[in-house]
């Protein structure tokens, strides 16, 4: 049976990791994978995770199964960070959170559940958007199509061309947004733009589906969901699939979240249910370890306000990061211009390189990137700045 199968290449994001940790080169630099990384070049584990993790090995007294709920505390904390505690949605009841295994996991069931709702919806994407998303949705039998985001000339958003191709879509659509921090451009609508889109989708009726990736990375927690709040306000549905990745810095432990809103809650009941059915043919079961960790931190006031300071800290690191890389790229006489670096937000932005640039600063200096020229901005710091720039304007 498996004789048919021939070897496929690695994820180009997951295969920079590989080509980087094989490379001898002591100046190499990862720009590839989205984590973030502290002055030291670390992925730290938080101190809001490490103390909830001491609390949860201490009270902990089972291993047995959690129910296709998974932890009901985690499920209602996260409902409420994302919604907003006094939401209509959530005093209605019409809202149903259930744990997945990270947002990719949230992403895949949220396509399960569309093939079973409608087998023919088109899931319209972002051009460009995250690598995975463009096998996620065909994977669950989805056709899955874009619209236009991100003007390569001006590194800024193509609104109006996104506005008037949005106005195309109907019913049968789904259309995926990032909440902030796109991924991979690093540009988002603004507030107003905001209000236009959320208003188009009550009016045309297409089902949004928002990916929250980076909450808090961009302005703060509760900003960040505000495409999501109006989503809810406006329209009879919405689908969330949410990432505690980065914010919670818990990566490997695969902590994520479906967040269905309804226009009724027996209709959010009856859908919590066919979510179970799905999550039981894909893994039957949900994992225990990160989302016991994120519900004792988001219960306890103390450990919820370390969190928000540590997340305020990754923000801040990244938006400074951005704003140094903009000063000494024009300081080391550069021409070109990167200022747009300082008006995006999250952990990426494209450098706006050719495939060849982008070989060459693999081949020449040990600086991995994908070929699309994405950096991870967080992977900067004092001891790799120059090094970066140098090579920058040389391959430039
Ligand atoms: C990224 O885009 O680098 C992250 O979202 C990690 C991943 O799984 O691709």
């Amino acid at each position: 049976m498996l004789d048919r199968l021939k070897a496929v290449a690695p994820d180009p994001i997951l295969g920079i990791i590989a080509a980087h940790a094989a490379d001898p080169n002591p100046n190499k630099i990862d720009l590839g994978i989205g984590v973030y990384r502290d002055a030291e070049g670390n992925t730290p584990i938080l101190d809001c995770v490490l103390q909830a993790e001491r609390i949860l090995d201490s009270t902990q007294t089972s291993k047995s199964y959690l129910g296709p709920r998974g932890v009901p505390g985690f499920n209602s904390a996260m409902r409420e960070l994302i919604f907003g505690a006094e939401s209509a949605v959530l005093r209605d009841d019409r809202v149903r959170t259930v744990q997945t295994p990270g947002g990719t996991g949230g992403l895949r069931i949220a396509a399960d559940l569309v093939k079973t709702a409608r087998p023919d919806a088109k899931v319209w994407a972002s051009d460009p958007t995250w690598a995975n998303h463009l096998a996620i949705f065909p994977a669950a039998g989805l056709e899955l199509l874009n619209y236009p985001y991100f003007d390569r000339e001006r590194s800024d958003l193509r609104f109006d061309a996104m506005m008037t191709a949005l106005a195309e879509r109907g019913p049968d659509d789904v259309v995926l947004f990032h909440a902030c921090c796109h991924n991979p451009c690093g540009v988002s609508p603004g507030p107003d733009q905001w209000d236009a889109i959320t208003d188009l989708a009550a009016e045309r009726g297409f089902l949004p589906l928002v990916d929250l990736a980076y909450q808090g990375f961009e302005r703060g927690i509760e900003e960040d969901c505000r495409s999501v709040r109006l989503f809810a306000e406006k329209c009879p549905e919405v689908i969330v699939a949410s990432s505690c990745s980065k914010n919670f810095g818990v990566y490997r432990e695969r902590v994520g979240a479906i967040s269905v809103a309804c226009g009724t809650a027996q209709k959010a009941a009856d859908v919590e249910t066919v979510i179970h059915s799905v999550t039981r043919k894909n893994y039957s079961m949900p994992p225990a370890h990160g989302t016991g960790i994120v519900d004792i931190i988001l219960h306890s006031g103390e450990l919820t306000a370390l969190w928000r300071r540590e997340v305020a800290g990754m923000r801040d690191r990244i938006n400074g990061l951005r704003k140094t890389l903009v000063e000494r790229i024009a300081a080391a006489g550069i021409e070109r211009d990167f200022s747009f670096l300082q008006r995006q937000s999250g952990m990426f932005s494209f450098l706006g390189l050719s495939v060849d640039q982008v070989r060459r600063l693999r081949e020449d200096y040990s600086i991995y990137t994908v070929d699309s020229a994405r950096v991870n901005i967080a992977s900067f710091n004092d001891g790799n700045l120059d090094y970066f720039i140098d090579a920058l304007k040389t391959v430039l």
